[in-house]
């Protein structure tokens, strides 16, 4: 579904928000674009389990254990950080992932870096036999066919397109489906090296360009006034968003229509990626530093 947005803007831009975060209320967004596929695969090469990796905040993670419950998978979740082992409850991402009957491993974060290592992953089948392995972040080609599909027929009047950036599999399904004169923009959420090699991988000819000033100190980190913009931007437009992703994408895409950025005229599209899952754990963490907390 898309949704305008009426806030006085220069230039006569048009702001339209996609919002995938409405898809469904625990696979959200993109993650329901990027494990469908995945899922239709595993269900053909006749695998029970499903194993993942992610942070104690991932929205992957939350949203793998929720598609193996509706869809009759078992879930197994590493987790980087050996320290969460007996702090589940405190963290409302894994207790969720728990809930719905996701098993955990955790791991140092050094051991989480061989993530892709094929030693890593052999001694992870030798402990939890036979798995259909969903990357971090969920991303592979099955993951950007299915992100492919986030646009239609109908978003061909959009000039720009917008998403926020974690591994870049969203990115590239859109690059892969916008049209020719459609400009693909990502904002990362992370400062990080080699993430345009990373998505071109998947989208070689995509029209996009990657914005790197919006993350806000890195990942899973904010700024008081990215909160009150979160909340600002809820209270006029009534659309949530998470203070990870799609917090830092908004943010981006209004200072950059403020500095000129975009052309007259142009017509813009949000990609809403969800993660609102996300805002519970973060407002732990704000109560914690005494900071103002996202409204909901
Ligand atoms: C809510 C949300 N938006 C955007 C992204 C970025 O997606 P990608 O990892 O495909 O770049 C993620 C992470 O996967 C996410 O959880």
């Amino acid at each position: 579904m898309n949704q305008s947005i009426n806030i006085p803007l220069p230039g006569n831009i048009k702001l339209t928000v996609k919002r995938e975060d409405l898809l469904h209320p625990h696979i959200s967004g993109n993650k329901f674009r990027k494990l469908k596929y995945n899922i239709l695969e595993a269900k053909k090469e006749g695998k029970s389990a499903l194993l993942t990796f992610g942070g104690a905040f991932s929205n992957h993670i939350a949203a793998t254990a929720a598609a193996g419950k509706e869809y009759g998978f078992s879930t197994i979740g590493i987790i980087r950080g050996e320290e969460l082992v007996n702090k589940i409850g405190d963290n409302p991402t894994l207790t969720f992932a728990r809930d719905c009957g996701m098993m955990f491993k955790f791991v140092t974060r050094e051991a989480y870096r061989l993530k892709s290592d094929s030693h890593f992953i052999k001694a992870l089948q030798a402990e939890f036999n036979d798995f259909y392995l969903v990357p971090e972040g969920g991303t592979n080609p099955l993951a950007v066919k299915g992100c492919q599909e986030i646009l239609s027929d109908g978003d061909k009047e959009f000039t720009h397109i917008a998403c926020a950036v974690g591994t870049g599999g969203t990115i590239a399904g859109l690059a892969n489906a916008a049209m020719p004169h459609q400009k693909v923009i990502g904002f990362p959420a992370l400062k990080g090296e080699g993430l345009l090699d990373d998505i071109r991988k998947f989208a070689p000819n995509g029209n996009l360009e990657l914005i790197t000033d919006y993350h806000f100190g890195g990942y899973g980190k904010v700024t008081e006034d990215l909160i009150v913009f979160i909340n600002d931007f809820f209270e006029k437009t009534g659309i949530p968003l998470d203070p990870v992703y799609t917090g830092k994408l908004f943010f981006g895409v209004i200072d950059l229509i403020g500095k000129g950025y975009f052309p007259e005229n142009s017509n813009v599209l949000l990609v809403h990626t969800g993660g609102l899952q996300g805002i519970a754990g973060m407002n732990k963490e704000l109560l914690r530093k005494k900071l103002p907390i996202i409204k909901t």
